[in-house]
């Protein structure tokens, strides 16, 4: 069997032609046009219910990070095993209880609450949500002011920086003290003193958050024996027990053939390791590890620009439809959707690029591809199911893809490829 550049259960050539799950891509395509993002059922599944089995023996909640993969359809299937949701904005929340989320699986972070997102979550669904990660006293003090106004008591968690270094892209490092995100240490203590002043909110956790694509789990340790270090100092201070501990997400996946993912056995592990003797339940916020080798984004060749140094491969997908490589110089695999092309010996040192009108747009940088690969022919943009639609845009005026899951032999269009009406929806 032909090995892929990156480990997939659910990814295979078969027939010649690669497959997600028992579905052909080639054909398809042939029905929802390119680009399209294809998902697989069963790896969502397989990736959840793993790290839910890594976890079983500890009272635990997953919160699905929205922010990877926020399709409504998405959401449901974990909802369905039992996941919770992180949310990020109103929009987000809006997600959650159009998929059916009870408040009390949902957590809420972010920096910049506004009042409008904060009223929408203190009466999300009536009953609010489960917790608050404020990540500053200003926050706290407007959460408080707010929920005042709707005579109601919100639960908090404050969101502690324990300034870790994450040691992965400095853009998706949010654990260091220099990083815009949580409560430094003195800011945290100077909150719980300032908490027992306030009538309408009551601190029932902390969370965290160092960062995100983390293929190490040694600064994860060191965060969370910090975090465990914070929380006795706060209880002492304020003489009762919290109820949760959230640890955020971060866990890092395979990318590149050298990538060597963390083992969400081993992560567990270490969950367990420092907190089963704990009194807390146990919430994670994980996105990536879910959904990134959950999703591909298939492309169709249009052009070959021959060039003395290296070829360039224009393709239909851009950095408007998966903006991280263009963003942070991220790495996704790019494979030929034909094995033939994938297996041929003849390679050319190739840059795949977009359409769009920016040096930036470029999917994948001097990769060595068939010489064959022409016109017509279909490339598979691996590891695009985290941050890749949800980071879409439509700039250059681009409607944005289709999003389609496929389980077995079965596919559903989850989300209609946007048209030009679309574009200009709310232009008056
Ligand atoms: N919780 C919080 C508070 C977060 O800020 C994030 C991600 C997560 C959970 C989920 O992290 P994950 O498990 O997915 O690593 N657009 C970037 C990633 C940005 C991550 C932002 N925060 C990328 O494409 O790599």
């Amino acid at each position: 069997m032909t090995k892929l550049p990156i480990k997939s259960e659910v990814l295979e050539y078969t027939k010649g032609q690669l497959s997600v799950e028992k579905v052909e891509i080639a054909k398809l395509v042939k029905k929802t046009g390119t680009p399209v993002y294809l998902y697989s059922k069963k790896a969502f599944l397989d990736q959840f219910l793993e790290l839910q089995k890594a976890l079983d023996s500890l009272d635990h909640l997953i919160c699905f990070a929205i922010k990877a993969n926020s399709n409504l359809e998405i959401l449901k299937l974990l909802k369905s095993k039992g996941a919770g949701v992180d949310s990020v904005s109103g929009g987000e929340l809006f997600r959650a209880r159009k998929a059916g989320f009870s408040g009390n699986k949902v957590v809420f972070s972010g920096v910049g609450k506004t009042d409008r997102e904060i009223i929408e979550a203190i009466q999300y669904n009536k009953t609010g949500i489960l917790s608050f990660h404020v990540e500053s006293i200003e926050e706290l003090f407007r959460i408080d002011a707010i929920a005042k106004k709707l005579k109601r008591k919100v639960g908090v968690a404050l969101r502690f920086n324990p300034d870790v270094d994450a040691k992965t892209h400095p853009y998706i490092s949010t654990g260091l003290k220099e990083n815009k995100f949580g409560l430094q240490s003195d800011e945290l203590d100077e909150a719980v003193t300032l908490l027992k002043g306030l009538k309408h909110v009551s601190l029932h956790g902390l969370s965290i958050h160092i960062g995100s694509q983390l293929l190490n789990l040694t600064p994860m340790q060191d965060a969370f024996y910090r975090l465990l270090h914070k929380t006795e100092k706060v209880e002492k201070a304020l003489s009762y027990r919290l109820k949760y501990l959230d640890l955020g997400g971060g866990i890092g996946v395979q990318y590149k053939k050298e990538d060597k993912p963390i083992s969400l056995t081993q992560y567990g592990k270490l969950i367990k390791k420092v907190f089963s003797k704990t009194p807390y339940k146990i919430l994670l916020e994980p996105g990536r590890v879910i959904s990134a080798n959950a999703g591909v984004l298939v492309t169709e060749v249009l052009y070959r620009k021959p060039r003395s140094e290296k070829d360039f491969l224009v393709v239909d997908a851009s950095m408007t439809e998966l903006a991280r490589p263009s963003l942070y110089g991220s790495h996704h695999e790019i494979i030929p959707v034909e094995e033939a092309l994938f297996t041929d010996r003849k390679k050319q040192t190739t840059d795949i690029v977009g359409p769009v009108c920016e040096s930036s747009d470029v999917l994948g940088r001097d990769r060595d591809l068939s010489m064959q690969l022409k016109r017509g022919d279909l490339l598979a943009i691996l590891s695009a199911g985290a941050y890749g639609f949800t980071m879409a845009s439509q700039y250059n005026s681009r409607p944005r893809p289709a999003e389609v899951l496929i389980s077995g032999t079965r596919h559903r269009v989850i989300r209609k490829a946007e048209n030009y009406a679309d574009l200009i929806h709310g232009e008056s």
